[in-house]
C-alpha cells in the first residue's frame, strides 16, 4: 500500500495525549510548564528551594552516593542478571515479612500503574479512582480508552464506601485507591479498604507510595487477599526518585503472573543498589521519624498562618487551602525562589496548594515567604 500524505492519525493521537486533562481535575505541572514563567524565575536557579515533587531530603546524598559507587563495582552491566533482581526481591521479603514471590519489582511504581492498566484493561472495561487522587490513574485509565467513573471524596476525606461499590459495574476491573492518598495527605482505613475488596470481584490497586511515613501498610495482608495489589515505591521514604525503582506485593499467584509478563526493566545496577541500601534499612527508618518530626513542625508553623486551611499529613508533603488566590500565592512563591506544586481546583477540597516536607532551612524560608505574601 501506497502512502499519501501526513500521518494524520498520528497528529491526532498526539494532540488529544498531549490535552488531556483529567476528567475532573485541572492539573497544573508544576515542574514544567509552571517552570517555563523562567522570565519571573529567579535568577538563580540554584537558589530555588524544590518543594513540588514529594521528593526526600532526609537521606544523606553522600551516603547514598557511596552505596551507588559499591554497587557500581560489584554489577556486570554486559549481563543480562536476573539473579540480581531475585537478591532483591528476597531483601524486600524480609523487610516486609512476606514471600519474596508475593513481590513483583519494576522501574517505579508509575510503570507499574501502566502495565496494569495495559494488562486489564480494554476498550469497553471500565475502572474507578477516587477524587482527587494521584491523577496517573485518570491518564492511565483514558489512554486504555477504558471507561473512568471518579467518586469524590466524603467532605471530611474519608473514603465513600457505598458510592464507590455504586461504581462498580460487571465490566470494572479495577479500583484505584491510594493511601495515605495524594494530594489530601490522609490515610484510608484499612477496614474500609477492606470491606471493597471483599465486596467486589475488582483488583483493587492499593497505591502506598507514602506508607513509610504513614500508620500502617497493607502489604502483608495483600499477600492473602485474592484482589488487592499494594504499589510501593523507593521514590519517597527511600529518598531514590530518581533511579526509579517501584515493586507490587499481591498473592503469590497473582504476583508471580505480574512478575511474569513484566517487561525485563529494572536494571542490574539499580538492582545491585537496592539490595544494598536494604541491608541500611535502620537509616531509612530513622530519616522517616526526621521527616515525620519536621512535618509535625511544619504544620504548627503552617497552623500560624492566617488565611489558611491546613490538612493534616500523613505523607511527607502537606496540603493547605488558603483563602486568598492560590495562583496568586503560588506565583508569588515563586519568584521568592520556593517552588511548591499548584494542585489546581480539584473537587471536594477546591483549590489547594501542596508543599514537600522539605528539610527545615527550606520549610522555614518557604513559610517566611508565604506569610510576606499573605500580610501584602
Ligand atoms: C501516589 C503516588 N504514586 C506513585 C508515584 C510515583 O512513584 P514512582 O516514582 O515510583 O513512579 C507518586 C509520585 O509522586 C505518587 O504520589
Amino acid at each position: 500500500m501506497k502512502r499519501k500524505g501526513k500521518l494524520d492519525w498520528l497528529e491526532k493521537k498526539l494532540g488529544e495525549v498531549r490535552s488531556f486533562d483529567g476528567s475532573l481535575l485541572k492539573y497544573v505541572d508544576s515542574s514544567s510548564k509552571e517552570k517555563e514563567l523562567a522570565g519571573e524565575a529567579p535568577k538563580s536557579m540554584s537558589k530555588v528551594h524544590k518543594l513540588d515533587s514529594n521528593e526526600n531530603f532526609f537521606v544523606d546524598k553522600d551516603f547514598l552516593d557511596g552505596l551507588a559507587e559499591k554497587a557500581l563495582k560489584d554489577v556486570d552491566l554486559r549481563l543480562y542478571d536476573s539473579e540480581a533482581v531475585a537478591d532483591v526481591k528476597r531483601a524486600l521479603g524480609r523487610y516486609l515479612e512476606v514471600k519474596p514471590e508475593s513481590i513483583t519489582a519494576a522501574s517505579g511504581s508509575e510503570q507499574l500503574i501502566d502495565l496494569l492498566t495495559n494488562l486489564f484493561l480494554e476498550r469497553g472495561d471500565s475502572a474507578v479512582v477516587v477524587v482527587p487522587s494521584f491523577f496517573i490513574y485518570e491518564k492511565r485509565v483514558k489512554l486504555r480508552g477504558a471507561t473512568l467513573s471518579a467518586v469524590p471524596l466524603k467532605q471530611d476525606l474519608s473514603l465513600d464506601i457505598e458510592a464507590v461499590l455504586n461504581e462498580v459495574t460487571s465490566k470494572t476491573r479495577l479500583i484505584f485507591l491510594c493511601s495515605p492518598n495524594n494530594p489530601t495527605a490522609n490515610q484510608f482505613e484499612w477496614k474500609q479498604i477492606e470491606t471493597i475488596a471483599k465486596t467486589c470481584s475488582s483488583l483493587v490497586v492499593l497505591d502506598e507510595a507514602y506508607a513509610e511515613f504513614g500508620d500502617y501498610s497493607a502489604a502483608l495482608p495483600a499477600t492473602s487477599s485474592d484482589n488487592i495489589i499494594v504499589l510501593r515505591t523507593f521514590s519517597k521514604a527511600f529518598a531514590l526518585a530518581g533511579l526509579r525503582f517501584g515493586y507490587a506485593v499481591a498473592n503469590r499467584g497473582l504476583a508471580s503472573f505480574l512478575s511474569e509478563v513484566i517487561p525485563f526493566t529494572v536494571n542490574s545496577f539499580t538492582a545491585k543498589l537496592v539490595s544494598e541500601i536494604m541491608s541500611h534499612t535502620d537509616v531509612i527508618e530513622a530519616s522517616a521519624n526526621k521527616v515525620r518530626e519536621e512535618r509535625k513542625r511544619l504544620l504548627e508553623l503552617l497552623n500560624t498562618v492566617d488565611g489558611l486551611e491546613v490538612f493534616d499529613s500523613k505523607t511527607n508533603f502537606v496540603t493547605f487551602k488558603p483563602r486568598r488566590d492560590a495562583n496568586h500565592i503560588y506565583h508569588e512563591l515563586f519568584k521568592k525562589g520556593v517552588v511548591i506544586k499548584n494542585l489546581g481546583k480539584l473537587p471536594v477540597i477546591g483549590h489547594c496548594l501542596r508543599a514537600t516536607v522539605g528539610l527545615p532551612e527550606m520549610n522555614d524560608r518557604f513559610v517566611a515567604a508565604l506569610k510576606e505574601i499573605m500580610r501584602e
